[in-house]
């Protein structure tokens, strides 16, 4: 049996995901963490950690900025400097880090992962959208109106790269659009390529944005972490990696006083994550790629759905909309699934669907989608 597909009863447990809705038979499939174990040799690595009793504060061993030099290196041909690296507690603090550090609006294209758009109004910056367009089957952005939304005003581009929610891994052309746009306009670009570690097709391949360019990436920040390809999310560990001096600079400035130390817990599993797990993300892989066939299966059974496909993330974003209903996600809660309601993203009318779980749960998910769509 595929490991993946042993179930885990995480009813009851400390998730957020499955505490939502404690007590009511519905799935969730809403936040952005998978119903799979860690990999085994993370466990090993915080078992071992926790040999030592004493859990002060910590700091970043130099192995473990060894293991994620060597990671970037291997999985992107991407050469960093371990003082290029500013540990973080989380990609959403290094979204809103960036926000305090750079002046000036701030341009990001929607649907987009709900902290794009609330850390510019959480730093009093102006936020101006981008939308994607959207033909039926596919996710793009268009140059025009990367120029139509930029004012004199305009000073950073939040990139949300694989794009969470609508899948899209973005290519080196569509890459060197925003960089062109990135620098006509002397717009530094934050990077959030937490799904990097998710590239389903396997015709593609993720390029970071800073590797563009020398020029690029002296403008980029870019916030990575283990978390979501190997499924540890709750350790809370990530980092920027911001190679220009004076960008780093202002970006450690901004943390000051408000951005607490990474925890012993999460190095001990960073390290053993981008290390000694490729045999786990393989597996990983080919369990996602199936689960995204399935999905794409059922939404494309549906007369009253549509998606994209899925290129990366575990993530299928649903247009929702052609079954007229007021409150979407609701009504696909009293069918007992649990999705992520399209307006927080800037998308009524959308849902979004996790799909990193084993297969009987989907299958179960997959049969509630149904009976939602019939009873609309
Ligand atoms: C694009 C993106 N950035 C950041 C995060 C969350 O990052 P963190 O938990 O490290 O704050 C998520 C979680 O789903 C995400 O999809």
């Amino acid at each position: 049996m595929n490991p993946f597909d042993s179930p885990i009863d995480r009813s009851g447990s400390d998730s957020i995901k499955w505490g939502k809705y404690a007590g009511r038979d519905i799935l969730p499939l809403w936040v952005a963490d998978m119903d799979f174990a860690a990999p085994p040799a993370v466990i090993a690595a915080i078992t071992q950690r926790l040999a030592h009793p004493v859990l002060g504060y910590g700091q970043p061993p130099a192995s473990v900025a060894d293991a994620v030099i060597d990671h970037l290196e291997r999985h992107y041909d991407w050469r960093i400097e371990a003082e290029w690296i500013v540990w973080l507690p989380g990609l959403v603090t290094g979204l809103n880090v960036a926000c305090r550090a750079v002046d000036g609006a701030v341009q990001t294209a929607t649907p987009v992962y709900p902290p794009f758009l609330s850390a510019p109004r959480f730093s009093g910056r102006e936020l101006q959208r981008i939308e994607l367009d959207f033909d039926d089957r596919h996710w793009s952005l268009d140059p025009a109106r990367l120029a139509a939304a930029t004012t004199r005003d305009s000073g950073l581009y939040l990139l949300c790269h694989p794009h969470n929610p609508v899948g899209r891994c973005w290519s080196r052309r569509e890459l060197d659009t925003i960089a062109e746009h990135a620098e006509k306009n002397d717009l530094i670009v934050c990077a959030d390529e937490i799904h990097c570690g998710l590239i389903l097709d396997e015709d593609k391949r993720h390029i970071p944005f800073a590797t563009l360019s020398p020029a690029i990436a002296r403008r980029t920040i870019t916030l990575m972490a283990p978390s979501k390809t190997f499924n540890i999310p709750g350790l809370g560990c990530a980092f920027a990696v911001i190679s220009e001096p004076a960008l780093r600079r202002r970006f450690l400035r901004a943390m000051d006083g408000i951005v607490p130390h990474v925890n012993v817990l999460g190095f001990a599993a960073c390290e053993a994550a981008y290390r000694d797990c490729d045999d786990w993300h393989a597996g990983l892989l080919g369990t996602l790629r199936r689960n995204r066939a399935a999905v794409d299966a059922a939404v494309n059974a549906e007369k009253c759905l549509k998606m994209a496909p899925v290129e990366a993330t575990y993530l299928a974003w649903l247009d929702v909309s052609e079954l007229g209903l007021a409150d979407p996600a609701a009504h696909f809660e009293s069918h007992g699934l649990g999705l992520s309601d399209g307006r927080d993203f800037g998308a009524p009318g959308w849902l979004r669907l996790n799909f990193g779980c084993p297969q009987a749960t989907l299958d179960e998910a997959l049969r509630r989608l149904h009976r939602a769509c019939a009873a609309a």
